[in-house]
């Protein structure tokens, strides 16, 4: 039905301020560009970060395995004043606030005690076992307080996620044998670990003294994101 004159009228009007209304708020604002940095991230993943940075503390310095672009470090840098380091194996593109190194995806080459807390976010799932066990022994000892790891995990895997699960290393083992030399896949079964798997596998590092599992799945769409953490002696 046509809107009568009146009300018309105010819409018009209610449609103009409101652009004006827009155009002078992004003009008093314009000094801030850049200084946005929660929008390049999702919800979801800001709240992970939020849940990650509630074992942090200000000041503690950070170690991310496997860092990517050091989105991980950057998120959690909106919640915590961390020191952040990370490492992958090329070399990640710079980003401001972070040191981001490339290392040979064996060795983590900082001395011993050198990080409150060692990270490895979507990372061990696409190595073999003894690889992940490996560089899991190698984060004790550079690591004080805590080994963090986020993982596609779950209780028990169904068929549609063995299928996922199956695609997704068929779809990574390529991309990164063609980004890197250094990246050597699984021989057999990659880590696709359900909860119990994961908490054996970290409270068999020398030093851990507690695990716990914690399904991530209230802040996804997908229910296999799983936060896991090591408590060291
Ligand atoms: C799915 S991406 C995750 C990147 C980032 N951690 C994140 O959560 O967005 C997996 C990352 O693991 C890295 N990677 C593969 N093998 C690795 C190894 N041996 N050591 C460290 N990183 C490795 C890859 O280069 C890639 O950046």
């Amino acid at each position: 039905m046509a809107q009568s004159g009146p009300k018309l009228r105010v819409r018009l009007a209610s449609v103009a301020l409101r652009a004006v209304q827009s155009l002078a708020a992004k003009a008093a604002n314009r000094s801030r560009r850049g200084a946005r940095p929660w929008a390049e991230h999702t919800v979801s993943d800001l709240l992970v970060a939020h849940r990650l940075a509630s074992i942090l503390g200000d000041g503690d310095r950070v170690l991310d395995v496997g860092c990517g672009s050091g989105h991980w470090l950057a998120r959690l840098q909106l919640f915590r004043d961390i020191d952040a380091v990370g490492v992958d194996l090329a070399p990640p593109v710079a980003r401001p606030g972070i040191a981001l190194e490339a290392y040979d995806g064996f060795r983590l080459p900082f001395p011993d005690h050198s990080f409150d807390v060692t990270m490895f976010c979507y990372v061990l799932h696409h190595l073999g076992r003894e690889h992940a066990q490996a560089l899991l022994a190698e984060a004790r000892p550079v690591t004080r307080r805590r080994i963090v790891l986020l993982e596609d995990s779950m209780a028990e895997f169904d068929f549609w996620y063995r299928v996922r699960n199956r695609c997704h290393r068929l779809e990574t083992e390529m991309v990164y044998a063609t980004e890197s030399d250094s990246y050597t896949g699984p021989d057999g079964d990659a880590m696709f670990l359900t909860h119990a798997e994961w908490r054996r596998t970290l409270e068999e590092v020398p030093g851990v003294s507690a695990v716990s599992v914690q399904t991530l799945a209230d802040l996804h769409n997908y229910a296999h994101h799983t936060l896991l953490v090591a408590a060291l002696t």
